[in-house]
């Protein structure tokens, strides 16, 4: 008996020293010390044992346990100790390494190019106001002379919300506002985003940005008119630049025209990107008509003006030689940094 409880131990300690990973004493321990362990099964056999004897055997397998018992704690110590070390040493931070670069935005160039045009009508005296995005049909169409069933309200398909409020299809609605206002005499620009039910292509999307500029006071004529685009052209395209006025017809200006710039590009000799006229269209304009200052309760016997609206994009597009302007609603920085 006592030779069977030594070999045990030996085995069992064996056993302990070469066990690779702490599942493995799990194992180990049941198959010793389970109820159908090695130790287990000779305490069964205790009924073998001459009664005299059997203390002195219980007092053994009850030694042998503990020394098992003790063995796999140490182990299992030793197996947690290890661990832990591994985590530690895996989740270290290197504070010397350099850090890591944050991605930086950068301006778009419809921002850009809208500060430009800022920055040279407020050097002119006008100020910069704002008007709602959602808007009554009343202020987008029917007080700039567009009354209801007016073919022209087919021309700018419009995102309805209700019968009477839409999204604004054009930043001259911020003209019948400024003008409602009462204080004259106005130079204003006003900035902003409308809406047209226009499918997305390299020169159409379903919202873009327009900029809106009004100027009534007594005695303004068309000659003011042109002095200011002219002015404004060369400032935004550069010395050289030539303006052209064609006749052209918006229902809330009388007389209307469209306003053409040569092309920077190839200083008017023709390009691919004026499509091989030397000029291209920049804005349209005209003198502020006489029933829409009437409707806003300004006297047109005493007041006159001009008006003019500039597409944002389309300047941006020129000015950057951008030929598709989904670029522009892309925001990839990659795309961007290039201004
Ligand atoms: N609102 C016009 C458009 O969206 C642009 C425009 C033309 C505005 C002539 C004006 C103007 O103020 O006088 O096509």
């Amino acid at each position: 008996m006592k030779e069977k409880l030594s070999k045990i131990m030996e085995d069992a300690m064996a056993q302990i020293d070469a066990s690779g990973q702490l599942e493995k004493l799990n194992e180990i321990r049941v198959a010793f010390l389970g109820k159908k362990g090695e130790l287990t099964s000779v305490l069964k056999s205790m009924k073998d044992v001459a009664p005299e004897e059997r203390p002195k055997v219980g007092q053994m397998v009850n030694d042998a346990r503990s020394a098992i018992e003790e063995k796999l704690e140490q182990k299992k110590a030793l197996f947690e100790k290890k661990l832990l070390e591994e985590k530690i040493k895996s989740e270290t931070i290197d504070v010397t390494l350099p850090g890591r670069r944050m991605g930086i935005g950068h301006r778009h160039p419809n921002t850009i190019t809208l500060e430009e045009v800022e920055n040279i009508f407020v050097g002119m005296g006008y100020n910069v106001v704002e008007g709602p995005e959602v808007e009554y049909d009343y202020y987008n169409f029917e007080a700039l002379n567009i009354p209801e069933n007016h073919p022209a309200k087919d021309e700018q398909d419009t995102f309805y919300i209700t019968k009477d409020i839409l999204l604004r299809t054009q930043t001259s609605s911020v003209q019948v506002h400024e003008m409602e206002k009462g204080k004259l005499p106005i130079r204003m620009i006003a900035p902003g985003r409308v809406f047209r039910s226009d499918e997305v292509d390299a020169t159409h999307s379903p919202t873009f940005h327009q900029i809106e500029g009004l100027v009534i006071d007594q005695g303004i004529t068309f000659a003011d008119l042109k002095g200011t685009l002219q002015e404004f052209a060369i400032r935004l395209f550069g010395e050289g630049t030539k303006v052209k006025f064609r006749p052209h017809h918006f229902q809330f200006t009388e007389p209307s025209a469209e306003m053409d710039v040569s092309c920077f590009k190839c200083g008017g000799k023709g390009c691919r990107f004026c499509k091989g006229s030397g000029w291209v269209e920049i804005l349209g304009c005209g003198m502020v008509h006489p029933h829409v200052l009437e409707m806003s309760g300004i006297d047109p016997e005493k007041y006159t003006g001009f008006a003019f609206g500039v597409g944002l994009e389309r300047i941006a597009l020129f000015k950057y030689e951008i030929d598709d302007m989904r670029l522009l609603y892309e925001n990839d920085t990659r795309f961007l940094k290039q201004f």
